[in-house]
C-alpha cells in the first residue's frame, strides 16, 4: 500500500500574474477554498496520511497559515521548498529524504478530480508495488497536456509531453503513483531543451522497463487542470454548480479526515475555531451534529 504522498504546489505562477505577485497560485480561491484543499483531498481520499507539501521558495509561511502541520485533520503534513521550477520530477529529489524506502504517489496542486468511484479508483491504484501508474483522461486539446496512447489491454504504446501532431486524446493527468525506484531514476534525469526535467521522460524510463501501467477515469468522471484565469472560473462554477444543489463540499478535508475515522468530533471543534465564523465553519458544524 503506498502510504505516502507529495502535493507539488510550487511553480511561479507567472500566467496569472499579477494575481501570484503576492500570494501561490495554489493558495487561490476555487470557488470557497483554497485551491491547495482540493489535491489534499485526493491524497485523503486514497487513505495516504503522511504527506509533504512542495511549495516555493519563500513562501511557506501562507501555506502554513491555512494548513498548519495536518493535526486538526489526522494526518501529518510536512513541507519543503522548491528553489526554483526544475520540473516536476524534481519533486523525488527533494523529497527523497521523506519518501525513505517507501513507494509514493504524487499530484500535482493545481490539479482538480471529480465523480462517482474516485475514491475506489485512487485505493486500487495506491495497492502498486513495483513500477509506475499514471491516470488517464480523454481531452479535446491534447497539444496542452502529456498525452497517453493505449492499446486494447489498456497497455501503454506511446507518451509525449505536449504532442504538436496528433496521435491520442487521453491526457496523462497530473495525478502519479510510482515505486522507490522513483528517486534513483528521477536523479538521473537531464533538463530538455525548455531547461526542466520532463514527467514524461521519466514515465519512459518505466515504459522501457515494461513497468508503466495506467488506469481511465471515464466520461462521468471530471479532471481539470487550473492553469489559467479562466480554468480557475470554470472550475470555480463547477464547485459551485454542485455544492448548492447538493449542499455537500467538495474537497472538504474535515470531512474526509471524519469519514476516513482519522479524527472526531473535538478536532472539528477546533477547526471551527481556526477558520472563524464563516461558510466554511457553519458547514463543519453540521456535520458535528
Ligand atoms: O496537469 C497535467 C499536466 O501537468 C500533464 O498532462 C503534463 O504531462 C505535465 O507536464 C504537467 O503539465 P503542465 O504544463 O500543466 O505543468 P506545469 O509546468 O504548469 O506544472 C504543473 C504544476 O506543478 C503547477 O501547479 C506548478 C507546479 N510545479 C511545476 C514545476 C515544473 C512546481 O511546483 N515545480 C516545478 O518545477
Amino acid at each position: 500500500m503506498i502510504k505516502k504522498g507529495i502535493i507539488l504546489a510550487g511553480g511561479k505562477g507567472t500566467r496569472m500574474s499579477p494575481l501570484t505577485k503576492a500570494v501561490n497560485k495554489q493558495l487561490l480561491p476555487i470557488y470557497d477554498k483554497p485551491l491547495i484543499f482540493y489535491p489534499l483531498s485526493i491524497l485523503m481520499l486514497s487513505k495516504i496520511k503522511d504527506i509533504l507539501i512542495i511549495v516555493n521558495k519563500g513562501q511557506l509561511n501562507q501555506y502554513k497559515k491555512v494548513l498548519p502541520n495536518g493535526k486538526n485533520l489526522g494526518i501529518k503534513i510536512t513541507y519543503l521548498e522548491q528553489s526554483k521550477p526544475r520540473g516536476l520530477p524534481d519533486a523525488f529529489v527533494i523529497g527523497k529524504k521523506f519518501i525513505g524506502k517507501d513507494n509514493v504517489a504524487m499530484i500535482l496542486g493545481d490539479n482538480f478530480f471529480y465523480g462517482q468511484n474516485l475514491s475506489t479508483l485512487l485505493q486500487n491504484n495506491t495497492k502498486l508495488k513495483e513500477g509506475a501508474r499514471v491516470v488517464l483522461h480523454k481531452v479535446q486539446k491534447p497539444e496542452l497536456f502529456g498525452i497517453a496512447q493505449i492499446n486494447k489491454n489498456q497497455k501503454i504504446t506511446k507518451i509525449k509531453e505536449k504532442p504538436k501532431k496528433f496521435f491520442s486524446d487521453l491526457a496523462i493527468t497530473g495525478l502519479y503513483f510510482f515505486d522507490n525506484k522513483v528517486v534513483d531514476y528521477s536523479k538521473k534525469l537531464k533538463p530538455s531543451k525548455r531547461g526542466e526535467v520532463e514527467i514524461v521522460d521519466l514515465l519512459n524510463f518505466y515504459k522501457s522497463k515494461n513497468q508503466l501501467s495506467a488506469d481511465l477515469i471515464g466520461r462521468g468522471g471530471a479532471w481539470l487542470d487550473t492553469g489559467s484565469m479562466d480554468d480557475f472560473y470554470k472550475t470555480s462554477t463547477f464547485v459551485s454548480a454542485i455544492e448548492n444543489r447538493q449542499g455537500l463540499k467538495i474537497a472538504c478535508i474535515e470531512e474526509i479526515a471524519l469519514n476516513n475515522g482519522w479524527i472526531n468530533k473535538k478536532h472539528i471543534k477546533k477547526s471551527i475555531k481556526f477558520y472563524g465564523n464563516c461558510d466554511y465553519s457553519k458547514y463543519l458544524a453540521n456535520l458535528n451534529k
